[in-house]
């Protein structure tokens, strides 16, 4: 509890700074408007707020594309330097201090930019710790729990969302003299981990694997089991070691041009797509607006309710997604977020008709984000790991990183000038995706539930030899009902 506590502090600061600059939207503003009027003497014009704010918020997704690199590392076959997660999570938060100090003291210093390079930072560090943490509560995990322990880093994420949105209410740091604080932050869970990583084990894998120290993985593996027996997780980690000796670390071209991953490398980057483009970060970056042009009273209090509703239907897919799977899982949570965002443009659309409806858009944005969290929220991150084996996992993460960070940017960055032009109808560009995800995930995205790595690799494996040797139409193999 203790190692795994202490890795998902990552994921909370991930979680943490997404939601942060949600609720204080307004008096950050005031701040960005103040500071330009000292300097030029005249108010921040309209078009120059909506680019400033837009890239403070968005510039977070761009630090996160670092994640991409990170893997890009590991999956050069020469790379072991960074193997070592625990000490890599250690240092990363030096990154996250510098942040703190850039968004802490952004209003001392007059400076909105050193609130962008502090949001840009909290970026490098949140994309290090997607990779990091994952990874390293994999390896610590023992085999029956590792499903179980890793869907903590999604919790951790939403947590961290909900504890940002309370901070940020009024009487608490969202206010104009305490903003700088509820920025800053990010220290104190920075500083909790470098205090409880020390005490946190190296992974058992990393000593046996890449160290060969059999005898100190087996110390820490009988201190994180509790046990003296450890000989069944010392078995199944040299069978993983044989294996990586086995299978060829697979670089990212290969991923493109070998059939054999074509088709699950396709079905990562769509899935990671549906979960971006789905429109999810509109509402956690946006939010308070939304429900203040949706005349709701208290946005600030809608948005934290969407928070806890988020944090709840995390814990529900956690219980489900055994039992469900993950491809009923996330059409349903497709289809549902299509209807809630349905739902969210009649209610715009006839707010000046009936002032009911600042209701109606708050059931609808629950509606949405909870359908999120049942399937399209947790299954893309995981799922990436279960379409692909050891040598391409790497490679495959890179991949599907790259492309979330991409669309979460796209999001981040247009949502508030397409929202301008579009106005009421802004939420039925986020339902033309999802239905076409939807489409593209009953017809193309197969099963994973009950099957082991291997399994569902040698399917894939399985089905593209069959493609190349028999027709086209044979390509079609990952169709909904096709056995793999
Ligand atoms: C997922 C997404 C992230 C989003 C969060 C909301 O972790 O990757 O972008 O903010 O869910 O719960």
């Amino acid at each position: 509890m203790l190692t795994v506590g202490t890795a998902v502090i990552g994921s909370l600061q991930f979680g943490y700074n997404t939601g942060v600059i949600n609720a204080p939207q307004k008096i950050i503003e005031a701040f960005y408007n103040q500071t330009w009027t000292d300097r030029h003497n005249e108010n921040i014009p309209k078009t120059t707020m909506t680019t400033l704010w837009s890239l403070s918020v968005a510039i977070f997704s761009v630090g996160v594309i670092d994640m991409f690199f990170f893997f890009y590392i590991m999956a050069t076959p020469s790379f072991t330097l960074f193997n070592s997660l625990r000490n890599s999570m250690l240092m990363a938060n030096v990154l996250a201090f510098i942040a703190a100090a850039l968004m802490g003291f952004s209003k001392m210093g007059a400076s909105w930019e050193m609130l962008i390079s502090g949001r840009f930072v909290v970026g490098l560090y949140s994309g290090l710790s997607t990779g990091f943490v994952p990874m390293y509560v994999g390896e610590v995990a023992p085999t029956a729990l590792r499903g179980a322990l890793g869907t903590l880093h999604q919790l951790g994420i939403v947590i961290g969302i909900l504890m940002a949105q309370i901070f940020g209410m009024d009487a608490i740091m969202g206010n104009a003299t305490m903003w700088p604080f509820l920025l800053g932050f990010t220290f104190i869970p920075a500083l909790l981990q470098c205090c409880l990583l020390p005490f946190c084990p190296e992974s058992p894998r990393f000593l046996l694997i890449i160290r060969n120290e059999e005898d100190k993985a087996k110390a820490v593996l009988k201190k994180l089991r509790g046990m003296t027996d450890v000989s069944a997780d010392m078995q199944e980690m040299k069978e993983e070691s044989r294996q990586m000796m086995r299978e060829k670390k697979v670089t990212i071209p290969e991923l493109f041009r070998s059939p054999l991953y074509r088709q699950p490398i396709a079905i990562a980057i769509m899935l990671q797509l549906s979960q971006q483009l789905s429109g999810i970060n509109a509402v956690f970056y946006y939010s308070t607006k939304i429900f203040e042009k949706a005349g709701v009273q208290q946005p600030v209090y809608a948005t934290i309710g969407a928070g806890v509703v988020n944090t709840a239907f995390t814990v529900v897919s956690l219980f489900v997604v055994e039992r469900a799977g993950r491809r009923s899982l996330h059409l349903l949570g497709l289809l549902g977020m299509a209807g809630s965002a349905v739902l969210m443009t009649i209610a715009l659309a006839l707010l000046e008709k009936y002032d009911w409806m600042s209701y109606m858009s708050i059931v609808a944005i629950f509606a949405f984000v909870a359908f999120f969290e049942i399937g399209p929220g947790p299954i893309p991150w995981f799922i990436v790991a279960e379409l692909f084996s050891q040598g391409p996992r790497p490679s495959a993460f890179a991949v599907a990183g790259f492309s979330n960070w991409t669309a979460n940017f796209i999001v981040g960055m247009c949502f508030q000038y397409v929202e301008e032009l579009c106005g009421a109808y802004v939420f039925i560009i986020f339902t033309v995706f999802l239905l076409c995800f939807f489409v593209f995930t009953y017809f193309k995205v197969p099963e994973t539930k009950g099957r082991t790595f291997d399994e569902i690799s040698a399917g894939f494996r399985q089905a593209a030899s069959g493609a190349e040797k028999h027709s086209p139409e044979e390509l079609n193999y990952l169709g909904a009902d096709s056995q793999l």
